[in-house]
């Protein structure tokens, strides 16, 4: 049985595909439009989906798409009313959705197919419920606590959930318009970030601040009753769209979150690209406080609900990985299992899983094991995009690649590593990454200088060896997915000093061979000439999605200063 499931109109659309329960492909459609978190329909991903699995679209019995634009209505329209100047914008929005809610002649059109022959069944499903779903379907747990959060989706912003054999049961969902990712983004706008997204970069600035305004902040957001409500005199009324935007050609935008009343309290909002003050990091350094408080709290509550210590989580706040790590010394949980693609994309996942097991009653099987869930290209097609492109390169066995590859990386190089299966969720895990040593003291400003173009305030991540972890690392839970950020032990800082961010961190990858036998050899092959079972690990693009294809690498590697391409059995080094 093959569904398929969608995020589709919506930040990050996505495509997933899914075969007695088994999930054979899945990818953001900005990976393949080269569009960054790109919201319009995922006609690509489509696909690829379909052609990874060697399927048509009448193949597909089940299209399940992680939206459902009724649910709390109600609550919509009363939030509508209470702010006149969004009704027409709120009518706009509804007509929009009835339009696009025609997944049947949209598909049909992306695939240039007649709409009559599509006979799939047609599933709905609420955001945040998909979001827990991509977690709790995909963990090897048979109960657990289920959390999603983000900025919003059908209205919500956070969801609780007791997860149990196949079913999801909400306990509670926050409504608009409080939400801790609205709350993130407010800030994160006022200090000069105001892209779709860029509220993983600041999560970086927070660790330079202070506590000056932790008091301040949190008459922003405050706990109450054993929830969090924001005030909202600090915030523009979000209106019907929800603080964000989709515009016709798929372009996700931000409207502005914050009030006068921000200027009043903190001066005047800092522009992009223009000096940091100290100001910005304090600011940055309370709303990163005030944001913890409130998920420990809202954790602790659910344990109280759920009396489980495993934890499946979602949404987009869930890829704060500096939250995600002190989640085991602030809260009961010992476990956790974080979609890797916490962000919108996992919608896909989320509601097909969530058809297969919930709505079609098929029972549980362990779901992913590793996030190498997009495309991959032949040998005989990376050697003919190299021949095109007139690059000179090695073709190498395995050994003599990875001696290579760490040779190079042990002298100080920056290597494009390109592998396999394209990594699903917004981390390269070692498939499409850069790869460098993590202990050379300029490598943070070569990267950023030659090829990433980064805030100077913007650590780097190391990859380790797993059973490596607690000798470098303070907590030893695995991070497979990059999704926690722990201290790194003092006597290894300066032997880390590249990726040991201002407040001894590192946002850890976990290698085991078992998810990654190549990669994990890489690092190994690494520590035998430097003693380091470590590695530094940072996506494959310069200012644009991460790359998918080979010719995006190749052309990556050509228009930067990267010094080797490694990709697949080929290695090619650039001639200075
Ligand atoms: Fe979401």
């Amino acid at each position: 049985m093959l569904i398929l499931g969608l995020n589709m109109f919506h930040a990050d659309a996505s495509a997933a595909i899914v075969e007695d329960g088994k999930i054979l492909f899945a990818v953001a459609e900005e990976r393949l439009n080269r569009r960054k978190h790109y919201g319009g329909f995922p006609s690509l991903a489509i696909k690829a989906c379909l052609d990874a699995a060697g399927a048509k679209i009448t193949d597909v019995q089940h299209v399940a798409v992680g939206q459902d634009s009724d649910a709390h209505l109600a609550k919509k329209v009363q939030y509508a009313l209470a702010n006149p100047a969004k009704i027409l914008n709120f009518i706009k929005m509804r007509q929009r959705k009835e339009a696009m809610r025609d997944v049947r002649t949209l598909i049909a059109k992306a695939l240039d197919v007649d709409v009559g022959t599509l006979k799939f069944h047609e599933h709905h499903l609420e955001h945040h419920i998909a979001h827990i779903a991509s977690a709790y379907y995909c963990s090897p747990w048979e109960k657990a606590a289920g959390f999603s959060y983000d900025g919003s989706g059908d209205f919500v912003s956070t969801m609780t959930a007791r997860c149990e054999g196949n079913e999801i049961q909400v306990l509670d969902r926050v409504f608009l318009p409080h939400s801790l990712g609205s709350f993130y983004t407010m800030i994160c706008e006022f200090i000069g970030y105001k892209k779709y997204g860029d509220e993983g970069k600041v999560m970086g600035l927070a660790p330079y601040g202070k506590d000056t305004y932790v008091e301040q902040v949190k008459k922003i957001l405050a706990l109450k009753n054993g929830n969090f409500q924001m005030n909202l005199s600090y915030f523009q009324p979000l209106g019907s769209n929800q603080g964000m935007q989709v515009l016709p050609d798929g372009t996700v935008q931000l409207a502005r979150h914050f009030s006068e009343k921000m200027e009043e309290l903190f001066g005047s909002p800092r522009e992009p690209h223009t000096e940091i003050t100290q100001r910005d990091m304090d600011l940055a350094y309370a709303m990163q406080h005030c944001f913890e408080e409130v998920l420990f709290h809202l954790l602790n509550e659910l344990h109280q609900r759920v009396h489980d210590e495993n934890l499946a989580m979602a949404g987009g706040c869930a890829l704060n990985s500096v939250a995600n790590g002190k989640l085991f010394t602030r809260t009961p949980f010992r476990r956790t299992w974080i979609q890797p693609a916490a962000g919108d994309e996992g919608l896909a996942i989320g509601a097909a899983l969530h058809t297969y097991h919930s709505v079609l009653k098929q029972p549980r099987r362990r779901q992913m094991d590793h996030a190498y869930l997009g495309p991959e290209f032949p040998d005989a097609r990376i050697e003919s995009e190299l021949k095109s492109a007139d690059v000179k390169y090695t073709k190498l066995e395995r050994g003599p690649l990875l001696e290579k590859t760490a040779e190079a990386m042990a002298n100080g190089d920056v290597v494009g590593w390109f592998q396999g299966r394209m990594e699903w969720g917004p981390r390269a895990l070692g498939n499409r990454s850069i790869v460098a040593h993590p202990g050379l003291p300029n490598m943070k400003d070569v990267l950023n200088a030659r090829i990433k173009h980064r805030e100077w305030f913007r650590p780097f991540a190391p990859a380790i060896l797993a059973e490596a972890q607690h000798e470098y690392f303070e907590h030893d839970y695995p991070s497979p997915y990059m999704l926690h950020v722990y201290k790194i032990r003092p006597e290894k800082r300066k032997s880390l000093c590249a990726v040991n961010h201002v407040d001894d961190t590192g946002r850890l990858q976990t290698v085991t061979r078992e998810e990654n036998p190549l990669y994990y050899d890489l690092i190994k092959a690494f520590e035998k000439k430097t003693g380091l079972p470590v590695i530094l690990n940072t996506s494959f693009n310069e200012n644009e999605p991460i790359v998918c294809t080979p010719k995006e690498a190749i052309d990556c590697f050509q228009r930067t200063k990267m010094d080797v391409l490694a990709i697949g059995p080929f290695v090619a080094r650039k001639i200075v």
